[in-house]
């Protein structure tokens, strides 16, 4: 099998894409600054897969580390690029340290698979590019936003710089996958997210509340226009979202892309309300979860859930996990590390 990179690979779906790239064959090699995660995930990882990539913390944003790490690995097939800065709201009190550790490192890993023989890239992307979609389910050819914050910005210039690579760099192909919301762990519960301080994202939150971390859930208002009042969004199972990668990558790796650039969305294709994620979770956890109806948060949009017949047609993937069972996962995720 093929020789694959995985920056951020220590992260909630860098590692939970580690284990299965390493589940189909291919030799894994992951790069973490640690800023977001911790050693003990590859100890995850092989307790799951039976093997440990090659680990080497490295930071992207020091483009001489990149080089010669690229050199010492002139024999990589393929590069999934995880590693950036994720949280919106952080992102908007810290616009430089969202553009630096977003952007430049990925020009710095683009540069340097201009001189690989095999330079097949995915792009963790995010449905963030679509912003409030004119038209649901959102398809991939929905237009991208302005962006809301400067996170949602560092994706769309991401893909922006991707394709214009691809036109000039005669063996590069990429595919951007455009994610909706992540949730869940791996069954085992060897893995799973590990959110650093506050939750920004609901369903941690509701974990952690349950578990006695935190006192109570917030619900950033029920006054939307939608059936219950509560935003929509669709929930998609982590373990589906990684198997997704390793389609996408071996999709590169046969040469099957149509273009050397394509973008595929990532979701169930179901919207789930906040509240319904809530009603989730007290039905497969036997909890009563304590939340209150709170003010609506700045910036979230109303409603978004994905149009996926171009991921389940042309890229042959389609998500089999429901919010059931990201719930159970990501509820006996939080025990475990809780020791509960
Ligand atoms: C989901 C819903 C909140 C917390 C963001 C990024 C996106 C991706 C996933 C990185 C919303 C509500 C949340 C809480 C709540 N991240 N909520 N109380 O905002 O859809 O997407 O995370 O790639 O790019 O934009 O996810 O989980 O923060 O919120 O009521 O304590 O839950 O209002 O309606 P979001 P989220």
């Amino acid at each position: 099998m093929s020789k694959i990179l995985v920056t951020g690979g220590l992260g909630f779906i860098g590692s939970h894409t580690v284990v299965e790239l390493q589940n189909e064959g291919h030799d894994v090699v992951v790069i973490d600054n640690l800023s977001n995660s911790s050693r003990d995930v590859l100890k995850g990882i092989s307790g799951i897969s039976g093997k440990e990539p090659i680990f080497e913390e490295l930071d992207l944003r020091n483009k001489q580390d990149v080089q010669n790490f690229f050199k010492a690995h002139s024999d990589i097939n393929g590069v999934i690029h995880f590693a950036a800065s994720k949280a919106v709201g952080e992102s908007v009190g810290n616009p430089l340290l969202y553009y630096e550790n977003n952007i430049n490192t990925l020009v710095y890993v683009l540069q340097e698979l201009d001189k690989l023989k095999d330079a097949n890239f995915i792009f963790s992307s995010s449905c963030t590019v679509y912003g409030q979609a004119d038209e649901l389910p959102i398809t991939e050819n929905a237009p991208v936003k302005p962006a809301e914050s400067p996170y949602g910005n560092t994706k769309q210039i991401g893909e922006e710089i991707i394709k214009d690579s691809c036109k000039v760099i005669p063996n590069l192909n990429a595919i951007a996958l455009r994610y909706f919301n992540p949730i869940g762990a791996h069954e085992t519960a060897l893995i799973g997210e590990l959110p650093i301080g506050v939750p920004q994202n609901l369903v941690p939150f509701i974990t952690q509340t349950a578990v006695g971390l935190r006192e109570q859930l917030s619900v950033f208002g029920d006054d939307y226009p939608t059936p219950d009042g509560t935003c929509i969004r669709d929930y998609i199972h982590v373990v589906d979202l990684a198997k997704a990668h390793v389609i996408a990558l071996n999709r590169l790796l046969e040469e099957k892309n149509k273009s050397n650039f394509e973008v595929f969305n990532l979701g169930t294709g179901t919207g789930s309300s906040v509240l319904e994620v809530i009603n989730a979770f007290e039905r497969i956890s036997n909890e009563k979860l304590n939340y209150k109806i709170a003010p609506r948060r700045e910036g979230d949009v109303i409603s978004a859930y994905a149009n996926t017949e171009k991921a389940n047609n042309e890229l042959g993937w389609k998500s089999e996990l429901t919010l059931d069972d990201a719930m159970k996962s990501a509820w006996k995720w939080e025990q475990k590390i809780r020791n509960k």
